[in-house]
């Protein structure tokens, strides 16, 4: 008979000897998610379009211990991220654990949202993300090891939102990308998840607070103050909020999750 508390379960994440691959590490929730692994002793693979953001984590990894190599990728471009997986390969050896953190966001009317625009949108956000699990997905089948893949949608991918036309629509895309795939790759051990967070402190919520006080004429920091008190929790999240529910689903203690979309919001988001 099997006792309670024997289950084979540890105390602690047990990420060593693991290694994961990020993308859009050098942005803030990259960065914190790179950290977030390497305390948990996770290898560390660290991708951006913007290479040198991507070196820089690597060193903030590496100051405190961890081991993590840095690469250039545009998750736009399939034979950039089929060339990163295999560096990754090279270099690591494997990829057990996939985050896909790289994203871009513009806020603007129905009406200014060009054919452009919407693509550009869809191509980092929907198919970059796509992409980055194909190649990864493909390489962990074949390893037979199975594995953990977490991409980042957003609260804006359960939600809509005025000026948010195309990147609602792309990080609806994500959560409906992570169910098919969590289906298809269920039989191969692999699990994939997406956490949605609410307002996180990141340049990219920088851009939120500038662009909607032009638009609203509303000085930046009482925006700051009133996005900050419609969040049940009381506070906007730091991107470390949202690493450590990242991290929490490429573990163990989340075998038995697949196909779900966690909202890391506060509590502004119940569904
Ligand atoms: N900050 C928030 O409030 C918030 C809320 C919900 C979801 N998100 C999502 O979280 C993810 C990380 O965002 P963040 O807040 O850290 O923003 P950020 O702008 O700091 O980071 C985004 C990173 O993605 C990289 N990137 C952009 N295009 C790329 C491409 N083609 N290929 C590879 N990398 C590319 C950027 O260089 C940047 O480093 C994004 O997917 C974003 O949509 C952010």
């Amino acid at each position: 008979m099997r006792l309670i508390g024997d289950v084979g379960r540890d105390s602690v994440m047990s990420l060593s000897g693991k290694t994961v691959m990020i993308t859009g590490a050098g942005g803030g929730i990259g960065r914190a998610v790179a950290s977030a692994f390497a305390r948990e002793r996770a290898d560390i693979f660290a991708t951006d379009v913007k290479e040198e953001t991507a070196r820089q984590t690597g060193k903030e990894v590496v100051a405190v211990g961890g081991n993590c190599v840095a690469d250039r990728l545009d998750v736009r471009s399939e034979t950039d991220i089929q060339r990163s997986v295999g560096r990754c390969l090279e270099a690591l050896g494997k990829v057990d654990i996939l985050v896909n953190c790289a994203g871009i966001l513009t806020i603007l009317p129905f009406d200014k949202i060009t054919q452009e625009l919407w693509d550009g949108t869809m191509e980092v956000n929907a198919r970059g993300t796509f992409q980055t699990c194909k190649a990864v997905a493909s390489h962990m089948v074949t390893r037979g090891g199975g594995g953990k893949i977490v991409n980042v949608s957003s609260i804006a991918g359960k939600n809509g939102g005025a000026y948010y036309t195309h990147y609602c629509a792309s990080k609806f895309a994500v959560i409906g990308i992570t169910k098919s795939l969590a289906l298809e790759l269920a039989p191969h051990g692999i699990n994939v998840n997406a956490v949605c967070p609410g307002d996180v402190q990141t340049e990219m919520l920088e851009y939120e607070f500038r662009t909607h006080s032009r638009i609203r004429g509303i000085p930046e920091e009482e925006l700051r103050k009133q996005w900050a008190a419609r969040v049940p929790l009381g506070r906007l999240a730091l991107p470390e909020d949202v690493a450590d529910i990242i991290v929490f689903l490429a573990s163990r203690k989340a075998d038995y999750m697949t196909g779900q979309s966690l909202n890391v919001s506060g509590g502004m988001v119940m569904f």
